[in-house]
């Protein structure tokens, strides 16, 4: 390119530009967008985001924001424009409205490898009766009388076979691919669940390609894998469905998907059983083997935290034999446990913020959130605000202490790991009674020290880079009892 032709270009660059910032800035206006700034052309603010949720300390993009322009912004994040909630009241009035005035939204390539009948996509009648079904499949009671005795098994079987350096993060997914593959088709860990588990996590991979999914290898890995997942299920609905008729009924979430009614009359599909059941596998699994994973990252690090815990749960083994299985009512009295649970979950934010769409033009404080745009109710940003929790970026447990049965954090009500509104998670109460399990034979049975550091970081997805290595020994149990 010679002289006059870079000038030329570079002329008419500054006045495409010049334009696409004119227009943007006259749009704003007639709007009345929330303030903010939509960044580059295309991109937006999209490498900013990534490049702080890299990171150990994401909160600058959230904070530099929210200091320019308030707590509800816009931005340009992931090929959109996006207005951006770290306000209680609006990511409240977000997510009670669903299906109303906002509905829940996903990328194409997400929606792909959940299959469109997953319970995430639904939308509607349909939505809210398959949510119910999946709450009844895990509720408190279900979990008492038949989950329970099955995860205490599950976390004990997994962790027999530890020794020596162990890859927390790996462990964690084995143990929840299990427990969910249980509850939703009683099968135990054998050959084949293994075998699923390694299809299953290539699947995984695929969700954390965004933004450019099209072009990624791991991405095309991910479809056919899911191809193969969604055949082997397929394959056991079948034959769940010769063994229904000839009269033997299993107590699972496949025998109630297999007694639900479709929207037009008659049975789901085997399709439409596979989506759902690939859904729930999805949902509980990174989320809690992440919670369990970071869950011990935090206890590592606040060696006082770690022992008032291994106080309460040596006094639960020491009242049960070294064998006897977890019981409700153990589950119940780990008060500590769940402020540790409480804890974890406020600081990790696995699920930082839910995405939505607006479904007509919205008024919120004053601004317009026009028909088709994008929001994202930060949950991150609440947790992360000292306004509401005191010394917000430490992890204090004890901010949960129950004081004569309230707890002394006040900003209990701001408080939304699992979100809100009819697509508040289902597995609510089920990932914390997998946590404290886990916690309880963790804490029970071991003592650890970390085998090399490990960094945290928030993207594509929560995690520590090198899976969380530790070294374990094992206690002895006469300690336990003592
Ligand atoms: C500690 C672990 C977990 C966390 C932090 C978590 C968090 C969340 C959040 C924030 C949502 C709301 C998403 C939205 O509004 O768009 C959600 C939805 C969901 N969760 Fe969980 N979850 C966890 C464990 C589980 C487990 C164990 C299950 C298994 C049953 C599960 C199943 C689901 C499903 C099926 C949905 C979709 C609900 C719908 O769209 O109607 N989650 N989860």
């Amino acid at each position: 390119m010679d002289s006059t032709n870079i000038f030329l270009y570079l002329l008419v660059s500054s006045f495409l530009l010049l334009i696409f910032h004119l227009l943007r800035t006259t749009t704003r206006r007639k709007l009345h967008l929330p303030p903010g700034n939509l960044g580059l052309p295309f991109l937006g603010e999209t490498l900013q985001l990534i490049s702080a949720y890299k990171t150990e300390n994401p909160e600058p993009f959230i904070d530099d924001r929210v200091s320019k322009y308030g707590t509800v912004f816009t931005t340009h994040v992931f090929g959109e424009p996006t207005v951006f909630s770290a306000d209680p009241d609006i990511n409240k009035f977000i997510l009670q409205n669903e299906g109303r005035i906002f509905e829940s939204s996903y990328p194409g390539s997400i929606s792909n490898l959940l299959g469109r009948h997953s319970l995430l996509l639904m939308k509607g009648s349909l939505h809210k009766r398959m949510h119910s079904l999946t709450m009844s499949f895990a509720n408190s009671m279900i979990i008492r009388d038949h989950l329970l005795v099955d995860i205490d098994r599950l976390v004990r079987l997994n962790m027999d076979a530890w020794t020596g350096r162990v890859l927390l993060m790996e462990e964690a997914k084995k143990i929840t691919f299990q427990l969910t593959v249980k509850q939703l088709m009683s099968f135990d860990p054998c050959e084949w669940t293994e075998n699923l588990m390694k299809e299953y996590m290539l699947v995984i991979e695929g969700f954390f390609t965004i933004p450019l999914p099209i072009f990624s290898t791991t991405y095309r890995r991910a479809i056919q894998a899911r191809g193969k997942v969604a055949e082997a299920l397929g394959l056991v609905v079948r034959e769940r469905k010769k063994e229904t008729e000839k009269g033997d009924r299993k107590n699972d979430m496949l025998a109630a998907l297999l007694d639900e009614e479709g929207d037009s009359g008659g049975g789901f599909s085997d399709e439409q059983i596979v989506d759902f059941m690939l859904a729930l596998l999805v949902a509980g699994y990174e989320t809690t083997s992440t919670i369990m994973t970071l869950a011990v990252k935090f206890l590592t690090e606040n060696p006082s935290a770690l022992a008032q815990l291994k106080e309460e749960h040596d006094e639960i083994r020491a009242r049960k034999g070294e064998e006897e299985t977890l019981q409700w009512d153990d589950y119940k009295s780990m008060s500590f446990t769940q402020c540790v649970v409480n804890e974890t979950l406020r600081i990790a934010n696995i699920i930082s913020g839910v995405f939505r769409r607006a479904m007509r033009d919205v008024s919120i404080k004053g601004y317009t959130i026009p028909k088709g745009w994008r929001v994202f109710a930060s949950l991150r940003a609440v947790h992360m605000d000292h306004d509401h929790f005191k010394d917000a970026r430490t992890f204090n447990p004890w901010r949960w202490q129950t004081n004569s049965g309230s707890s002394s954090c006040s900003s209990v009500n701001v408080f939304s790991p699992f979100g809100g509104g009819p697509r508040r998670c289902p597995g609510a109460e089920l990932g914390r009674v997998e946590l404290s399990v886990f916690l309880h034979h963790m804490v029970t049975r071991f003592s650890w020290v970390l085998a090399e550091q490990d960094k945290l970081v928030f993207f594509p997805t929560t995690r520590t880079q090198k899976r969380y290595p530790i070294i374990v020994q094992r206690r002895n149990p006469v300690e336990a009892n003592s």
